[in-house]
């Protein structure tokens, strides 16, 4: 695709599966001009359990695979890509690259008024202890308590969002957190702002929720409007997703992250991913650019 100006070209956005919608939804509803195209790696979802090697060669792959179509922007959508792989993909691109720990990090540390801050996420994320360093980087004295809730994922992408058994794992995974005096407690996962209701229940109104998908996307709002790369008003917005598997499910339970339309889906192979990783690096190696 060719664009008349780095503005006018879309946004890349990438996850390990469906997830990466919750990020993808806030963008549109702050940035409805925007074109975007977001990959959803579902052929090997769930990253939340495998290695920061395994994690890290995914992610330069998917990054690959999007800066060759043309972005002006690369968002890592997944918390666990973002946690242990984002300074990698920043020196891999040449163009800005924007993960979602920050953003949710710096939420919760003006957000804490005791200074006790919980993060949950997947293992991997949680292993990273990639938010209670960039949270103690921001304020030093934040006292960071970390979870790690493997079963939220499947229980969303089943659709039990608000449900006894939903309702049990979140008491079992938080009943340590609600006895350390948190206030604020960081949602560190793409999935989890679909189980706010439940996780409000059983933390009580007085611990603040931050969504780390909401923070991402006021986050690139600013980025934008900032460096003056907003999408000019006569480009026509598209929204073009691809999948590594089954684009049907994808469609499925996509429906449930509360994006308003998935309509344009390709399937792609994960060898085209690994493919295109390897064009990306000889390039580099010759100097070149994608
Ligand atoms: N997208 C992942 C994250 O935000 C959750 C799903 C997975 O484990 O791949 O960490």
């Amino acid at each position: 695709m060719k664009f008349k100006n780095m503005a006018d070209m879309p946004i890349g956005i990438f996850d390990s599966g469906v997830g990466g919608l919750t990020v993808l939804k806030e963008i549109h509803a702050r940035l409805p001009a925007e074109s975007t195209i977001y990959l959803g790696d579902t052929a090997r979802v769930p990253y939340g359990i495998r290695s920061a090697e395994t994690v890290i060669k995914y992610s330069l792959e998917n990054g690959a695979f999007l800066v060759e179509k043309g972005i002006k922007l690369l968002i890592i959508a997944c918390n666990t890509a973002s946690a242990v792989s984002l300074n990698i993909i920043r020196n891999a691109f040449k163009i800005p690259v924007l993960g979602v720990i920050e953003p949710g990090a710096k939420a919760a540390v003006l957000a804490t008024k005791n200074g006790r801050v919980g993060v949950i996420g997947t293992e991997a994320t949680i292993q990273s202890g990639a938010y209670g360093r960039t949270i103690r980087d921001i304020d030093k004295h934040i006292v960071v308590v970390e979870r790690s809730c493997p079963l939220f994922v499947p229980l969303v992408e089943e659709g039990w969002l608000d449900n006894e058994v939903v309702e049990l794992a979140a008491r079992r995974y938080l009943a340590e957190m609600r006895l350390s005096n948190i206030d604020t407690l960081v949602l560190g996962c793409t999935h989890y702002p679909l189980l706010k209701k439940v996780i409000k229940k059983v933390m009580g109104d007085d611990v603040v929720l931050i969504d780390s998908a909401i923070e991402k996307a006021k986050n690139v709002t600013k980025i934008l409007t900032s460096s003056g790369l907003l999408n000019t008003p006569e480009t026509p917005t598209f929204r073009k997703y691809y999948v590594t598997d089954c684009p049907e499910r994808f469609q499925q339970i996509g429906k449930r992250f509360m994006v308003d339309s998935l309509e344009d889906i390709t399937k792609i192979g994960v060898s085209s991913l690994e493919e295109k990783a390897i064009e990306f690096k000889n390039a580099q190696c010759a100097g070149g650019l994608i």
